[in-house]
């Protein structure tokens, strides 16, 4: 008998026993948890949109924890993992409040995924020079910002 897919989601406990193996995370936050601040843009792991991180305990009993794409992160893979979407900053995360209030958010659409990508970077302790900071986004696309205000919210949330 195989264990019932189990995962954490924004701290709590989920089980997706019926997930078809090549169900999406993205899929799963947005039609079937209704979890729509992680976006949709371009479904192939290119974009950033979708960024969420993922927690999980290696096998030398380390925490890591990653950024990944839920549009490519196929569920089944999450067993046992921790899945923090944009939601669970609750809103007032100090990365939040200063993409907000230095305008590092235009439309909106890519600003989920570059706020957990900076989040990331927050939790880790990585560096905010504007190189360390350039790579910490390198996987996020904004079409409006210029991303001159989103790589300054690296440093602010840290003042
Ligand atoms: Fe573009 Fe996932 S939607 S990387
Ligand atoms: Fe519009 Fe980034 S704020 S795409």
């Amino acid at each position: 008998m195989s264990a019932t897919l189990t995962f954490l989601l924004n701290g709590e406990e989920v089980e997706a026993p019926d997930a078809a193996p090549t169900e999406t995370l993205l899929d799963f936050l947005r039609y079937r948890r209704g979890l729509t601040g992680t976006k949709e843009g371009c479904a192939e792991g290119d974009c950033g949109a979708c960024t969420v991180v993922v927690r999980e305990i290696a096998p030398d009993g380390a925490l890591r924890r990653r950024t990944a794409n839920a549009c490519i992160q196929l569920l089944p893979m999450l067993h046992g993992r921790e899945v923090v979407t944009v939601e669970g900053l609750g809103g007032d995360h100090p990365v939040q409040r200063a993409m907000a209030e230095g305008h590092g958010s235009q439309c909106g659409f890519c600003t989920p995924g570059f706020v957990m990508s900076l989040w990331h970077g927050y939790e880790t302790g990585a560096p905010v020079d504007p190189a360390s900071v350039a790579d910490q986004i390198a996987g996020n696309l904004c079409r409006c910002t210029g991303y001159g205000p989103i790589l300054a919210a690296a440093s602010t949330a840290r003042a």
